[in-house]
């Protein structure tokens, strides 16, 4: 029997904030449509968190806390918190620190991962390797991101996609074979000007310039992001079921990141998967970048059984994309 460390999923907790932003509403800000926006994306609605006062470290704090209450432990025992981000708090310190305080996990360390729709699965991965290196025991990641905060609410191209929440889970160490067994990353920048938010960093800092010209605010070439996005997806999904052997009857569930819901169909199809096994919450939510992998585990828990063979996969911007491959452990 090998004696390798394997990290477990043992807790799943969510936030979302109370105020709906409806397709109808969007209709009143910008030149759109219900219809169009259904059809063409899958999104119904989205949340908002209206209160200046909180941001992305408040809803993971508040994911955070239906995590420990689910796993009956308390904040002192989490030895280390990723928060997947594009939209800390601030540009330090990070999310994470300020999430720790907030639950007050006084023994763990925390730091922010940036890798957009893929932060969930990017922190994942950086997470089960501190279980299973044995440097730690307990260990939060969660995806939390306040996409209004960089959204311009007059650019009808982006603001119908983007809503705001957090999710994510506890690792821990597994002691049978159900666990997180695989991960396939990847990122490169050649999209980078097809997904950015261009100021705000140390290349433009802010400026009345960068104000002036909508800097701080997310731009994206939706056909060419679309493109890449579903064969990115796609095809790191197939790559992971071909490298562990499974075949579309082996794979309970697929989590597909929750961008468009025409991405997520062509991601099932190239793996042909029976649409069943797909989670989709787009409806609901739109994209909440490093949230919408988690959102779906906590929406699905219930229907989840021990054993059960889950592929998540994402793709976003960097770009960066990816799949892993693991057993319900819960
Ligand atoms: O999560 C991170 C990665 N991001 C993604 O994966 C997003 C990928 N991109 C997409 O999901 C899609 O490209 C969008 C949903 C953003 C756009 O859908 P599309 O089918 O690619 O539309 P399009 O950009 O080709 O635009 C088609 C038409 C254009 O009008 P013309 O030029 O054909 O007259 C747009 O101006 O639709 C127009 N349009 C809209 N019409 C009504 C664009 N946005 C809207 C809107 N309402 N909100």
């Amino acid at each position: 029997m090998s004696s390798k460390i394997k990290a477990k999923i043992s807790a799943v907790g969510h936030y979302l904030p109370d105020y709906v932003l409806t397709n109808k509403e969007l209709e009143s800000l910008v030149e759109t449509n219900d219809e169009w926006i259904r059809t063409r994306t899958g999104i119904s609605e989205r949340r908002i968190l209206k209160d200046p006062e909180k941001a992305s470290a408040f809803m993971a704090a508040e994911a955070a806390k239906e995590i420990l209450e689910q796993r009956g432990i308390e904040a002192e025992e989490i030895d280390a918190i990723i928060v997947a981000t594009i939209t800390p708090d601030y540009m330090f310190p990070a999310t994470a620190c300020l999430t720790q305080t907030m639950i007050g996990a006084t023994n763990a360390f925390g730091y922010d991962l940036s890798a957009a729709c893929s932060g969930f699965l990017f922190a994942l991965s950086s997470g089960s390797a501190l279980i299973e290196s044995g440097q730690c025991k307990k260990v939060l990641v969660i995806g939390s991101d306040k996409m209004s905060a960089i959204t311009d609410f007059t650019d009808r191209t982006t603001c119908i996609l983007f809503g705001d929440g957090a999710a994510g889970v506890l690792l821990e160490p597994s002691d049978d074979e159900n666990g997180i067994i695989d991960h396939i990353l990847h990122s490169s920048a050649v999209g980078a000007e097809s997904l950015m938010q261009e100021a705000g960093g140390s290349r433009n800092p802010a400026t009345r310039d960068t104000v002036e010209n909508k800097k701080h605010y997310i731009r994206q070439e939706g056909r060419s992001v679309f493109k890449k996005a579903t064969e990115g997806m796609a095809d790191v999904s197939v790559e992971i079921m071909k490298k562990n052997n499974l075949t579309a009857e082996d794979i309970q569930w697929l989590v597909p990141h929750q961008a468009n819901l025409r991405i997520i169909d062509a991601t099932a199809r190239r793996m042909e998967l029976n649409p069943e096994k797909v989670m989709i919450n787009i409806g609901k939510y739109g994209n909440t970048t490093a949230a919408t992998i988690p959102l779906c585990l906590y929406d699905w828990k219930d229907r989840l059984n021990k054993g059960d063979n889950i592929i998540l996969a994402a793709f976003g911007g960097g770009y960066t994309w990816g799949a892993t491959y693991l057993k319900w452990a819960i």
